[in-house]
């Protein structure tokens, strides 16, 4: 049976926490081991300095990091391709060709790009490479004729975009490239995980993170001062449990339900306190994220297989992007000397 090919990364800004774990890890991890997939895994080095260009040295450090965090969750590089985008410079090329294909109204309406730029303060100085990252984003997918993007809420509408792209494409020039469809986790609650403050995200700017690399002594402080019920102040108080990130997290990454869904019902009825769900939440998330910091460790004291591992991926990427490329550059027609050689023949 042919292998469904998927694409899918992330920016390589700072390690990757629980809130990637559950948004988008999980769910890769989970559909390489189906063994029905072909996966490919990008650091987006790239799309991060769209909006660090004042800060390479950032994304230099990270981009091994996010590597790490990938093959510590379980990504196996036996069975998936893990790249850097930079390494592959065809995708480039492709953006250029996609450029033509969008129009400048039709990015800033894109709501993910929307809310990053109130969030990043560019005021009227906004990147142009920051506000055309989606075209490259579909420069990514499209290279590897990705048909599916496993990804969380927030990347929806670049796959929109996407398909819009491979769609004007095919009808200018013809059926040359494939329409993706994105995958999203099926937990409702993983799709998003709130910072340990209660912020609607966890995000390494925000500073609510939980990292995968996290030592136990750090995560059990981290837990210990998570924020919860504002109103719950008495133990006998009564408390909600579904805006409350010590609860979310529970469901996201407890194993015991029948115990959760106990410990929910004490803590609405009132006379629960808050450190003890917080202990129990440290417990769940010690067991959690243990083989996920050896197994980090054991691949942090391999680097060489490790960059050998990178550079074969993105070898295997490039030559897969290639491929496309010749596709693309065909199809438009700028590909004059082929022309001229076949005319002679
Ligand atoms: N936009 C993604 C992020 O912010 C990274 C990314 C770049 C990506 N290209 C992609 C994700 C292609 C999925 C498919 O993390």
């Amino acid at each position: 049976m042919e292998k469904i090919r998927f694409l899918t990364g992330e920016r390589p800004t700072g390690r990757l926490h629980i809130g990637h774990f559950a948004g988008a890890l999980q769910s890769r991890v989970e559909m390489q081991n189906t063994g029905k997939y072909e996966p490919f895994i990008m650091v987006a080095d790239m799309q991060a300095l769209t909006d660090n260009a004042d800060n390479p040295q950032k994304i230099k450090e990270n981009v091994f990091e996010v590597v790490l965090d990938n093959l510590a969750v379980g990504i196996d590089p036996a069975v998936s391709t893990i790249f850097i985008q930079s390494q592959v410079p065809e995708l480039t090329e492709l953006t250029t060709f996609y450029m033509n294909l969008v129009t400048l109204a039709r990015l800033e309406r894109n709501p993910t790009v929307k809310s990053e730029l109130k969030t990043k303060d560019f005021k009227n100085n906004i990147p142009v490479g920051f506000l055309t990252y989606p075209i490259s984003q579909a420069a990514d997918i499209t290279a590897f004729d990705a048909t599916v993007v496993p990804c969380g809420e927030d990347q929806l509408p670049m796959i929109e975009q996407t398909r819009e792209i491979v769609r004007t494409f095919n009808r200018l020039y013809g059926e040359t490239l494939v329409e993706p469809d994105a995958i999203l986790p099926d937990n409702k609650h993983a799709r998003r995980v709130p910072g340990t403050d209660g912020n609607f995200k966890m995000s390494k700017s925000l500073n609510n993170c939980i990292y995968l690399a996290d030592e136990p002594d750090v995560i059990k402080s981290k837990i210990m001062s998570m924020y919860t019920d504002p109103n719950h102040i008495r133990v006998e108080d009564k408390g909600d449990t579904k805006n409350n990130p010590v609860f979310i997290y529970l469901d996201i990454f407890g194993k015991d339900k029948a115990k959760i869904k106990e410990l929910k019902e004490h803590y609405e009825r009132g006379g629960l306190g808050d450190v003890v769900v917080k202990k129990y939440l440290n417990e769940v998330m010690q067991e959690f994220l243990e083989p996920i910091r050896e197994n980090r460790k054991y691949y942090a004291e391999h680097m060489d297989a490790v960059y050998k591992i990178v550079e074969d991926g993105c070898k295997r990427a490039r030559s897969i992007a290639q491929a496309t490329l010749k596709r693309v550059r065909d199809a438009v027609g700028v590909n004059y000397f082929e022309t001229i050689k076949n005319l002679k023949k």
